[in-house]
């Protein structure tokens, strides 16, 4: 056994640092006991664990961690063994100050908090390299182990002596010469030319941070940073461990690298995921998470890991508010039905100090496996265990691309026009996943690099950036009988953020038969409209475009009022063997699924359950299962055309009732509606 791809069953199980506990036995004797009755099959281990492996310099311990890998193996829970890069020990700090991070006024941190070392020091390198093989050969065969977790949640950058000298080697790798710099940085603007590379520092408020070329190529040289750290850290562990996959866990729409260049750095993809619950309104919230699901599935194309969530509450958002009833349920299993190839949680157990002692885990400070998380966890774990055929199955590729493109993000934040925030297209790729999510429409969501050939819907949600060849690609794609929806503020700049020339969206001017729209912004509170022609109006709010010229084949939609009202507003045109539509303005939810409604039935969409859903419930289908979950407020009736069994209750009916936050699994195997289930129900 090597990987969590071999085995036949979900991951089941989360953080578990009983580094924190080594003085009571107790405890980690009742922690085993517990964890089989939560179906527990997996931990990640050692994650913040540096200073009880590696007490001073070069002085290492790690018996009490094989004592406890070796009795989590014996009770049939698999170790997702941690490196600890993640925190550092005090006495690194003082020994080798290099490890420690450089803010961006210079200023070199003090020793404490976590996820904060320099990515290029050659000490930290060196002493991370260190202790990564010496656990690779003390744990690499080990039968328990079967994958490994590379520190945790990297994130941020460092802006110390050394990080400038490999930003200016990394410019200098790129560009080649300095005068290719100047011309793609386009810095005869404000007298911004260098004469030499070392003339240059990381983007800083104290020297440059306008420059929108630059920073992105700081984002980048991050971001590349970042991956040798972790491939410096892969091949330490492959020292003694040539075969058990590695990851590291990824975040929500996460800003500081591209996570499309760090995927192909690790063997497998997982994230941790932590939803801002609000009672009876969830539709919005667990759109956005399933859509990170989607763009994590998609970074590979294959199933990821859901590394972390809350079995409850967490304790860093505005306001920390309990799962309601379901919901622990319902979040998992949507992460599965997206994807996902475990259920993980932060943390087994709550520590009794430190800022995370009020966190959610399962297990409290009560120590009771009678409590209502505890029990919430077990459900998890024995659906997870009912559902497990679905582990074996292929996934169908959706035929829907919605792009969300790190690089276009990035400097669409850095430029500046319309708004001086909210230009983060982040929230518009939500939307547009969220209208097609409540019809059951899955959806890749991935990078402008995706090859556009197998989907049948590709929609471009204020995708800034078109680097090279993506407009042709797009082009191809249209005229060969692809469906294209292209929003506002696409198409606008290249792959070093100059502005295209001769028309935008670039490339796409004749596809959409639309040219040139130039950005409105509207004050908070104001708003224009997108009328259709049967009265319906729908908000247009925040951004929208006036197309200098509209040659499109029908216009859909036009702008309510304003000196642009009665101007188009979303178009249709035919190209080659394709369609492109052409929505101009941020419009709201019931805007975008008058939008969809068109879009989706002129782009052969499969549903994931070919059914009518009530409002707030929705369905995602994995394999031959359907989950259906009521995210909204109230209690619903669904109503089925045929018979279906619920796999988590193994009741057949027609009707089913689902309270807010309550899911069901309908077989849909074959779509043999109602028969079969029997042998599935095994309760
Ligand atoms: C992150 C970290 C964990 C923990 C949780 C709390 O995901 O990886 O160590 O801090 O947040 O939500
Ligand atoms: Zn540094």
């Amino acid at each position: 056994m090597s990987s969590p791809d071999d085995l036949s069953f979900f991951l089941h199980g989360g953080d578990y640092n009983p580094d924190q506990w080594l003085d009571r036995p107790d405890i980690l004797e009742a922690d085993l006991k517990m964890m089989k009755k939560a179906h527990v099959n997996c931990v990640s281990l050692g994650i913040f664990a540096w200073s009880a492996l590696e007490k001073q310099d070069g002085e290492y311990d790690f018996g009490w961690l094989g004592d406890i890998v070796d009795r989590l193996y014996e009770n049939g829970i698999y170790t997702d063994l941690a490196t600890p890069s993640g925190a550092r020990p005090a006495w690194m700090a003082e020994k080798y100050p290099t490890v420690l991070r450089t803010d961006e006024q210079g200023r070199r941190r003090l020793f404490g908090e976590r996820h904060n070392h320099c990515l290029t020091s050659p000490d930290y390198r060196r002493k991370v390299r260190e202790m990564d093989m010496k656990l690779s050969e003390r744990f690499g065969s080990h039968p328990g182990v079967i994958m490994w977790h590379i520190g945790n949640e990297f994130s941020g950058d460092c802006f110390c002596p050394l990080c400038a000298a490999a930003f200016r080697q990394w410019l200098k790798n790129k560009y080649g010469t300095v005068e290719d710099l100047n011309r793609r940085w386009w810095t005869s603007f404000w007298s911004q030319r260098y004469s030499s590379f070392d003339e240059i520092d990381p983007p800083s408020p104290r020297g440059e941070m306008s420059n929108p070329s630059m920073r992105l190529d700081w984002r980048r040289f991050s971001t590349d940073q970042c991956a040798s750290f972790i491939r410096n850290e892969k091949e330490a562990i492959r020292t003694h461990c040539p075969d058990k996959p590695v990851t590291v866990n990824m975040m929500w729409s996460f800003w500081d690298y591209d996570y499309s260049v760090l995927a192909k750095e690790v063997d497998l993809i997982s994230w941790d995921c932590y939803p801002r619950l609000r009672a009876g309104n969830y539709l919005t919230e667990m759109a956005e998470a399933c859509m990170n699901h989607d763009y994590m599935r998609s970074l590979k194309g294959r199933p990821f890991l859901l590394m972390e969530s809350s079995p409850s509450k967490v304790n860093w958002h505005s306001v920390n508010q309990l799962k309601r009833p379901g919901m622990q349920l319902t979040t998992s299993l949507l992460s599965v039905f997206c994807g996902s190839d475990s259920v993980m949680y932060f943390q087994w157990r709550k520590g009794r100090g430190g800022s995370e002692a009020f966190h959610g885990a399962v297990v409290g400070h009560d120590g009771r496996d009678d409590t209502r998380v505890f029990r919430d966890v077990v459900l998890t774990g024995e659906a997870l265990e009912r559902i497990s055929a679905l582990k074996k199955q292929p996934m169908e590729k959706p035929k829907a691309l919605i792009v969300l493109d790190q690089q276009s993000r990035w400097a669409s934040s850095f430029v500046q026009t319309g708004l001086r925030d909210h230009m983060d297209p982040v929230e518009a790729v939500r939307d547009h996943y969220r209208a097609l999510f409540k019809m059951g429409i899955r959806a890749d969501v991935r990078d402008s690099d995706a090859d556009l050939t197998d989907y049948s819907l590709v929609v471009l949600p204020e995708t800034f950036m078109f680097r090279d060849g993506f407009a042709q690609r797009l082009r191809e794609y249209v005229n060969g009988g692809g469906k294209l929806l292209v929003t506002c503020f696409t198409g606008i700049v290249d792959g070093d953020d100059l502005c295209h020339l001769g028309g935008t969206p670039h490339g796409l001017t004749d596809v959409l038969g639309v040219r040139d729209p130039d950005l409105d912004a509207l004050y908070p509170g104001e708003e224009n409209s997108m009328v259709f022609p049967d009265g319906r109006a729908f908000p247009i709010r925040e951004i929208c475009e006036y197309p200098e010229e509209v040659t499109a084949g029908e216009c859909l939609a036009v702008y309510g009022r304003d000196f642009y009202g009665g101007t188009p507003a979303f178009t249709e045109n035919a190209f080659g063997k394709g369609l492109a539509w052409y929505l101009a303005g941020r419009t709201d939810e019931k805007g975008l699924d008058a939008v969809y409604a068109r879009v989706a039935a002129k782009a052969d969409l499969k549903r994931s359950l070919d059914e009518p859903l009530p409002e707030g419930v929705v369905a995602v289908r994995r394999g031959d299962m359907a989950l259906v979950c009521n995210l909204g407020g109230e209690k619903r009736e669904l109503e089925l055309s045929v018979p279906r069994t619920d796999l988590l209750s193994c009741h057949t009916s027609k009707t089913f009732a689902l309270k807010s936050g309550a899911c069901l699994v309908l077989d849909v195997s074959a779509e043999k509606e109602g028969t079969g289930e029997e042998e599935k129900c095994t309760r």
